[in-house]
C-alpha cells in the first residue's frame, strides 16, 4: 500500500484515535485535528513523540484554517470523523449541532474538493429506517432521519456522494454501528457498554432507557478501526457507502446481564427520547467483505472484558 499523510478530523476523540493509531501503524503519516470538545490529549498521548504524528488543536467550523491546513499539507487523504455524536443534545439544540455537523462537513469537503484530497466521510448506522431483517441491514436498506444527528449525518452523505458525482472527487461513506471500547467517554448517553461498565465497577446499579427491548450490533472499537482504514485506502469504495458491524445483535436488557454478571442490579428508567429510539439495529456487512475482506475478529464478550479491564487501569 502507497503510504500517505492522512488528516484525521476528531483524532482525538474515542474512534479517532484507534484510526489514527493503525494509520501510524501501517506506516502512514498522520494528522489529527481536534477541538477537543469531547476528545482528549489523554487519547492521543501515546503517540506523542512520534515523528510521523501530528496533532493540530483546531476546529472544522473556521473554513480559513483548515484551508491553511491544507495548504501546509499536501494530504492524500482524509478521514472525516469530528462531529457531535450525542442524539439527546441534536434533539435539544439542533441549530448547533447542525453547524458542527452539516457545516463543518461542508468546509472540509471544500477544502479537500480544491487540491482533490481523498475523502472519507463517518456516517453511522443511526440513519436507517427500522428493519426487523432477520439477515440484518444492509446498505440499500432505505434511510429515514428519526433524530436530528440521523438527519445531519445522512445531509453529510448526501453532500459527500454529491462530490464524487458532480467533481469526481474520490469519496467513501461509512456507516459503523454501535462502536464500544477503551477510551469510550462514560459519560453522557453515547456509549452504552462504557457508561454499564463504570457503573458496575463503581457498584451502582445499571439503567436501561425504556424496556430494554431494543437491540445494537456492537462492533469493538479496534474492528471499527480497521475497517475505516481498509475502506478510506482502498481504490474498490470510491463512491460507495459500506456498513460495517458484526451481524449478531443483543438486546439492551442481555447486554446489562451480560456487563452484570449478577454483580449490580438492574433498573428500567424511561426513555429520554423514545420517539428517536430505533428498536433493532443489526448489521448486514456482506458488501465490505465481498470488496474489501473485512470482517470483525473481537467477539462481545472478548471486547467487554477488554473495557472493563482498560477501565480499571485506568482507576489504578
Ligand atoms: N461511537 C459510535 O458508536 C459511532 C458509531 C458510528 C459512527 N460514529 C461516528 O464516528 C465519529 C467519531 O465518534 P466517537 O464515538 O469517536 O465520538 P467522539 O466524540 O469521541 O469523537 C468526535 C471527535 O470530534 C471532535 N470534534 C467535535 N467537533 C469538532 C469540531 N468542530 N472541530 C474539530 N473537532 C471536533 C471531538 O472533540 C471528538 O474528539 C463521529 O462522526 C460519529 O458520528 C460513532
Amino acid at each position: 500500500m502507497k503510504k500517505k499523510h492522512v488528516l484525521v478530523t476528531g483524532g482525538a476523540g474515542f474512534i479517532g484515535r484507534w484510526v489514527v493509531k493503525q494509520l501510524l501503524e501501517k506506516g502512514h503519516r498522520v494528522t489529527a485535528l481536534d477541538n477537543l470538545s469531547t476528545g482528549s490529549p489523554e487519547n492521543i498521548a501515546e503517540f506523542e513523540g512520534n515523528p510521523e504524528f501530528a496533532f493540530v488543536e483546531g476546529t472544522i467550523l473556521d473554513p480559513k484554517s483548515i484551508e491553511a491546513l491544507f495548504r501546509e499539507n499536501p494530504f492524500g487523504a482524509c478521514f472525516h470523523l469530528a462531529a457531535d455524536i450525542v442524539v439527546q443534545d441534536s434533539i435539544d439544540r439542533p441549530g448547533q449541532v447542525f453547524e458542527n455537523d452539516v457545516k463543518g462537513t461542508f468546509n472540509v469537503l471544500e477544502a479537500c474538493r480544491r487540491v482533490g484530497t481523498r475523502f472519507l466521510f463517518m456516517s453511522t448506522c443511526m440513519v436507517y429506517e427500522r428493519s426487523q431483517e432477520w439477515s440484518g441491514i444492509a446498505e440499500s436498506h432505505p434511510t429515514k432521519p428519526v433524530s436530528p444527528y440521523g438527519a445531519f449525518k445522512i445531509a453529510g452523505e448526501a453532500m459527500t456522494l454529491s462530490y464524487w458525482h458532480a467533481y469526481g472527487l474520490p469519496v467513501t461513506v461509512v456507516r459503523p454501528f454501535n462502536t464500544y471500547g477503551p477510551y469510550q467517554r462514560a459519560d453522557g448517553e453515547g456509549g452504552v457498554v462504557a457508561v454499564f461498565t463504570k457503573r458496575k465497577l463503581e457498584g451502582k446499579p445499571l439503567q436501561i432507557y425504556g424496556d430494554g427491548t431494543q437491540t445494537r450490533d456492537l462492533m469493538e472499537v479496534t474492528d471499527c478501526a480497521r475497517f475505516v482504514v481498509m475502506a478510506g485506502m482502498s481504490d474498490k469504495t470510491r463512491g460507495e457507502i459500506l456498513n460495517a458491524g458484526t451481524g449478531r445483535d443483543v438486546t439492551i436488557n442481555q447486554l446489562a446481564e451480560i456487563i452484570s454478571g449478577g454483580r449490580v442490579p438492574i433498573e428500567h428508567v424511561p426513555h429520554i427520547h423514545p420517539q428517536s429510539e430505533i428498536p433493532k439495529l443489526l448489521c448486514n456487512y456482506k458488501k465490505a467483505r465481498d470488496l474489501l475482506g473485512w470482517r470483525p475478529k473481537v467477539k462481545l464478550e472478548d471486547g467487554l472484558q477488554l473495557v472493563e479491564q482498560w477501565m480499571e487501569r485506568q482507576a489504578s
